[in-house]
């Protein structure tokens, strides 16, 4: 395994690693979620569902003692006799009030357990001794609470006495709760299975759904991790018109940019060197084949000092146009228009012997790079001597309306065949019917990226043999709009 594949895969592991890391804590976080949420209810039905229980208890409670009391204020059932003794009347009622499976009822007669009625599964109370003795001792109605070894018990004792009867006696009405909060238990424990159940089912149904979701989103990833500088051409397969396939229609977009930018600065880069190398190779032809001849020698100085001036101004025009790329290359500010004409005109003249004119002036002003356009008026006024001849004319001129701002140079020279018109703009290019070599070619290059950092374009009117009107057409903007 060589070391580019080890290293690929080793970051495909990664990549793997860092997606099911991904899934793992969404999912972790809505399992979390979850199980916070089906405590809550399982510890609020359960707390409910308890104090159901005691009430329903101290209900029942209630009731048995009025049982009682009503039971006592009517004759024996059985023998149609009012009752003389404690123990007749407890051990009547205990006859006839039978007590449930988790109830028991019994009675102390002077201190004494004496009957009992109960249920099966109940702890037997009244073979406590102590219990007995606490009960035997109340003279009102108490009720309390006990732990037994069959649960907690809620009981009430009635303490009895009838007239003539010197005997004491107690009614004590015992309630079991656990049979109610085995039932209470029982619910909590269903509801808790199937929660966990339906946890497990959600967290595995979770964990594919989440990787089905995240699984494009990792496509993307991984693709645009094996996307490099020298690999600009792969592109991110676009499935479907979800959010995933959105992104990844952006991010092909981003690429396209960016690939197209690479390729302008690789071609600026092969373009600006061809032409660097061209005066190189010149100078030192001229270096290598110069004789010891003082005239010859001042000739090749000459030429090579020629030479180096034009790869000085290639330098510059290639500087120049890379920082047209950069935000800050304008310095816009309140600029007089019609100075603005009237002193690049002023320079202008100066290029060249020829029928100089101002067309036209705007009398106003605008928000606009002063410095930068005179340049760019400058290099088409210098074109225009370039391709005229003494008797030619030259005019230049500035027009504000509709919000546009249009500044021309207008030539009567030999004009731009159709087929030129869109290609000269482009770097280094020269017109097809040129010979001269003084040219770089950049000229109106710089002069496109003037118009266009400003948020215009350059037009050209031409008939080819009677001259040309090269105009920057800008939008107008009033400084009095500035803040
Ligand atoms: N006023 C004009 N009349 C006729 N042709 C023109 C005119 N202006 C420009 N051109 C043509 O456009 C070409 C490109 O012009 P550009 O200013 O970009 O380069 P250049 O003048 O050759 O070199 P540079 O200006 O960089 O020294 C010129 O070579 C010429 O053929
Ligand atoms: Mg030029």
């Amino acid at each position: 395994m060589t070391t580019t594949t080890m290293t690929m895969t080793m970051t495909t592991m990664t990549e793997r690693r860092r997606g099911v890391t991904a899934r793992t804590r969404i999912l972790a976080w809505i399992l979390l979620l979850v199980t916070i949420a089906i405590v809550a209810i399982v510890v609020v039905t359960g707390r409910s569902l308890f104090s159901r229980a005691d009430s329903q208890v101290a209900a029942e409670l209630a009731h048995e003692a009025d049982k009682f009391r009503a039971f006592a204020t009517k004759p024996d059932p059985s023998t149609g006799k009012e009752f003389f003794t404690v123990r007749e009347l407890l051990t009547s009622h205990l006859q006839h009030n039978l007590a449930e499976d988790n109830e028991m009822f019994f009675s102390i007669i002077d201190g004494v357990a004496d009957r009992r009625s109960g249920g099966e599964r109940i702890a037997r109370i009244d073979t406590d001794p102590e219990f007995v003795r606490e009960a035997a001792s109340v003279t009102t109605p108490t009720s309390g609470s006990l732990a037994t070894e069959a649960g907690p018990v809620e009981y009430a004792i009635i303490p009895v006495s009838v007239d003539g009867d010197p005997a004491t006696g107690q009614l004590v009405i015992a309630e079991f709760l656990a049979p109610e909060y085995d039932e209470a238990w029982s619910t909590i424990w269903v509801m808790s299975v199937v929660a966990l159940v339906s946890l497990m089912l959600a967290g595995v149904t979770g964990w594919f759904i989440a990787g089905r979701v995240l699984a494009p989103i990792r496509d993307v990833r991984l693709t645009a991790a094996r996307i490099t500088e020298t690999d600009l051409g792969r592109r991110i397969d676009v499935v479907g018109h979800d959010d995933v396939a959105q992104l990844a229609v952006t991010f092909n977009r981003m690429l396209d940019r960016l690939e197209a930018a690479f390729a302008g600065q690789r071609r600026f880069l092969d373009d600006a060197g061809h032409e660097l190398r061209t005066p190189i190779t010149v100078i030192r032809g001229h270096l290598d084949v110069m004789s010891d001849d003082p005239e010859d020698r001042e000739q090749t100085m000459h030429l090579v000092d020629d030479e180096l001036e034009r790869m000085s101004r290639l330098v510059d025009d290639l500087i120049m146009l890379a920082r047209s790329e950069r935000p800050d290359f304008l310095l816009m500010g309140p600029t007089d228009v019609t100075d603005l004409v009237v002193e690049t005109f002023a320079k202008a003249t100066a290029l060249a012997e020829r029928h100089w004119s101002i067309d036209e002036t705007p009398e106003t002003f605008a928000v606009a790079d002063a410095q930068r356009l005179t340049q760019a008026l400058l290099q088409l006024a210098a074109n225009a001597v370039a391709h005229t001849s003494e008797r030619d004319s030259i005019a230049l001129g500035g027009h504000v309306a509709d919000d546009r701002m249009l500044l021309w140079v207008r030539d009567t020279g030999t004009g731009i065949p159709d087929d030129d018109r869109e290609r000269i703009f482009e770097r280094f290019a020269r017109g097809s019917s040129e010979t001269r070599r003084q040219g770089t070619g950049l000229g109106l290059a710089i002069v496109a990226r003037i118009a266009e950092a400003h948020g215009g374009t350059v037009r050209i009117d031409s008939t080819p043999g009677h001259g040309a009107t090269f105009t920057l057409d800008l939008p107008w903007i009033d400084p009095k709009e500035l803040p």
